[in-house]
């Protein structure tokens, strides 16, 4: 295959971006993105401070743009993110207690019910644990609501929208550590009590090394009896940036449950990552050494 989407295809895995709304109108990255990429996130578009400006007020335009970009191009959607403690509107930034709970699950059931039956997988909750060797919760105004507020999600996301896969992702969670763990045991304890979870992602947002157990940590994730995918990958470019993403995509590739990678942004220039230059294309939009070792791997 020629494409990352189509060689991805041939082990019936997806290759995605993130995409953001005001950069379709570039030429050659609409180009690249249309060629390449068989499963799009938006970058901010379905974020909670830009879906729900004040308080259930929804705006879906910028959403919109993409994910009928994504449909009328043959695209799948991961929907990104319902809950995350980051880019959440100032009006629930100033919420706390049973005021933010109930507007967070408003949110969730809102966001979801609009998107049924468009968004093949949601990240529910992002990046709800701690760094560092706790294995604990981060400390937020949703965590605050209560221990129980990312299950609360997943409920109502699957009652929202029945068909969609439900995902909990997070960063730093790239090998077997401390926060990794405590991920893992809540995914344990949601699938003990029937709590509705069916995949989990791992951002890897890497420097120029990797956990020589990245491989490993996917699979335990995968024999809880979930699927894993691996959702904002960029890697800072060095000496080794096209080893490290061929070791991604072979981990992958060796889990028959890690069912696909997206790569945060088209060129290096579109990432969110000023100067680490960590994606597969150039700024020009020609493909790097790292591009031709990931489609190799696939
Ligand atoms: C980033 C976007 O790429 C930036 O444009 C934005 O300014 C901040 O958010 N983890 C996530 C993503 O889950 O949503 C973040 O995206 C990168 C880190």
């Amino acid at each position: 295959a020629s494409t990352l989407g189509a060689a991805a295809a041939q082990s019936g895995r997806y290759f995605g971006t993130a995409i953001a709304a005001n950069k379709l109108s570039d030429s050659t990255y609409a180009t690249i993105a249309n060629r390449e990429f068989t499963m799009i996130t938006a970058e901010n578009e379905m974020k909670w401070d830009a879906t729900e400006p004040s308080q259930n007020s929804f705006s879906y335009g910028r959403g919109d743009q993409i994910a009928t970009w994504a449909r009328n191009n043959g695209k799948q959607v991961r929907g990104h993110a319902l809950l995350w403690h980051a880019q959440m509107p100032g009006w629930a930034q100033n919420l706390s207690g049973t005021a933010l709970r109930t507007a967070a699950i408003n949110h969730v059931t809102k966001v979801a019910t609009y998107y049924r039956g468009k968004i093949h997988t949601w990240d529910v909750v992002n990046e709800a644990f701690a760094d560092g060797g706790s294995g604990g919760r981060r400390d937020s105004s949703l965590q605050r609501t209560g221990n129980d507020w990312i299950e609360a999600a997943f409920r109502a996301a699957r009652a929202a929208d029945p068909n969609a896969k439900l995902c909990y992702n997070d960063y730093n969670t790239d090998g077997i550590n401390a926060k990794s763990t405590g991920i893992y045991a809540m995914v344990r304890d949601f699938k003990s009590r029937g709590v509705p979870i069916d995949c989990v992602g791992l951002q890897s947002h890497l420097g120029t090394t990797i956990p020589s157990d990245y491989q490993a940590n996917i699979q335990r994730f995968a024999d809880l009896g979930v699927d894993v995918q691996i959702t904002e990958l960029d890697v800072e470019q060095g000496g080794n940036q096209a080893n490290i993403y061929q070791t991604v995509t072979r981990a992958c590739l060796a889990v028959a449950r890690c069912t696909g990678i997206t790569v945060w942004g088209v060129r290096d220039n579109d990432s969110w990552r000023t100067g680490a230059n960590p994606l597969l294309f150039d700024s020009s939009g020609n493909k790097k050494v790292a591009y031709t070792s990931v489609l190799n791997a696939l």
